[in-house]
């Protein structure tokens, strides 16, 4: 290969300016030009190119969001739009594509391979660490940092006024954000899409707390937990206690924002250079990953039928210490 090209799509993840860069430098030293996708697939379809050097890249590892900025494209999903997109690569002389991107984006990489050819590798980016086929995706770790210091935050005012919170996190259709910040940020309970919620027994766990003296609490609630969300459980849990005032935090789109964690950097600079490494190998229509501290590949079919596991015993390890 002489030249690749390298998108960011989807919900905009921390880290993910540090695969590009990745991405970049490591074409650059196998003599292989590196064009940056603006907007993603809808830039793809543009033609929204622009020539990536390595000084292009300077200066962003440290920076959130993504400089080659992202889209959910619905033009990409009609075979139309495909074709015209696969016409600007062709014109640029793209012979592989590296998608930086959630389960969406790689169902697009996937189409654009099948459909004509081309060899494309996967970076998860996103928040929410629904990926089959990687212990982390990209931003997950800064999203998550970010949550424990807003809840910090909340605590102090929920203690001093004797009043239950309910936090409402991001993660789409997963728990993953709502178990790892719970657990770090000492919440009363976790409530997340993977298990079934039963509000009697949360109301239990409230009341033992209350009894033991606890002068206010905290749950952490995943925006698609059946709950229906946190305003939901303000109203039909919160009601149920009239020593404590309830209030309700939805954390949104500061979750998505942000200086990438040390973590995130190092992941996705490790998973940038992998895929880089893979294409050029001649691997495509698969996912880099990171399993058991290797980068490991897996098809793109399997890291978007399958959603990762739930830790089990972290779920336990919240109502333990609760
Ligand atoms: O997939 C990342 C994510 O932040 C989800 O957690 C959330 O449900 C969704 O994107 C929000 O999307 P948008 O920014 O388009 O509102």
């Amino acid at each position: 290969m002489k030249k690749i090209a390298v998108l960011t799509s989807g919900g905009d993840a921390p880290g993910m300016n540090a695969c590009v860069r990745a991405v970049v430098r490591t074409a650059l030293k196998s003599d292989v030009q590196v064009t940056g996708i603006c907007r993603g697939f809808q830039g793809m379809i543009e033609g929204d190119f622009t020539p990536l050097s390595h000084l292009s890249v300077s200066n962003i590892i440290h920076r959130g969001g993504t400089f080659l900025k992202t889209a959910r494209s619905k033009d990409f999903l009609t075979p139309e739009g495909r074709k015209v997109a696969f016409a600007n690569l062709q014109k640029e002389g793209i012979e592989g594509v590296v998608v930086i991107g959630g389960d969406g984006s790689f169902r697009g990489a996937m189409t654009l391979n099948t459909e004509f050819g081309i060899p494309v590798i996967g970076c998860p980016g996103t928040i929410d660490n629904d990926l089959f086929g990687t212990d982390s995706t990209i931003g997950y770790d800064t999203a998550v940092n970010t949550v424990v210091q807003a809840v910090d935050k909340i605590r102090d005012t929920a203690d001093a006024h004797n009043r239950l919170f309910f936090v409402e996190v991001m993660g789409r259709d997963a728990g993953f954000i709502a178990l790892r910040s719970g657990i770090a940020s000492g919440a009363e309970t976790v409530l997340i899409p993977e298990t079934t919620t039963y509000v009697n027994s949360l109301i239990d766990t409230l009341e033992k707390g209350w009894k033991n003296h606890k002068s206010s609490a905290i749950i952490i609630v995943a925006e698609g937990d059946e709950s229906g969300g946190a305003y939901e459980l303000a109203k039909s849990v919160g009601s149920k206690f009239s020593h404590w005032e309830t209030k309700v935090t939805v954390l949104g789109h500061i979750q998505r924002g942000g200086s990438p964690s040390a973590f995130d950097r190092v992941l996705a600079s490790g998973l940038g250079n992998k895929a880089v490494v893979e294409l050029l190998k001649g691997e495509t229509n698969k996912m880099v990953g990171l399993h058991h501290k290797n980068f490991v590949l897996t098809p793109f079919s399997m890291a978007t039928k399958h959603h990762n596991k739930i830790n089990s015993q972290l779920l336990e390890l919240v109502n333990v210490l609760s």
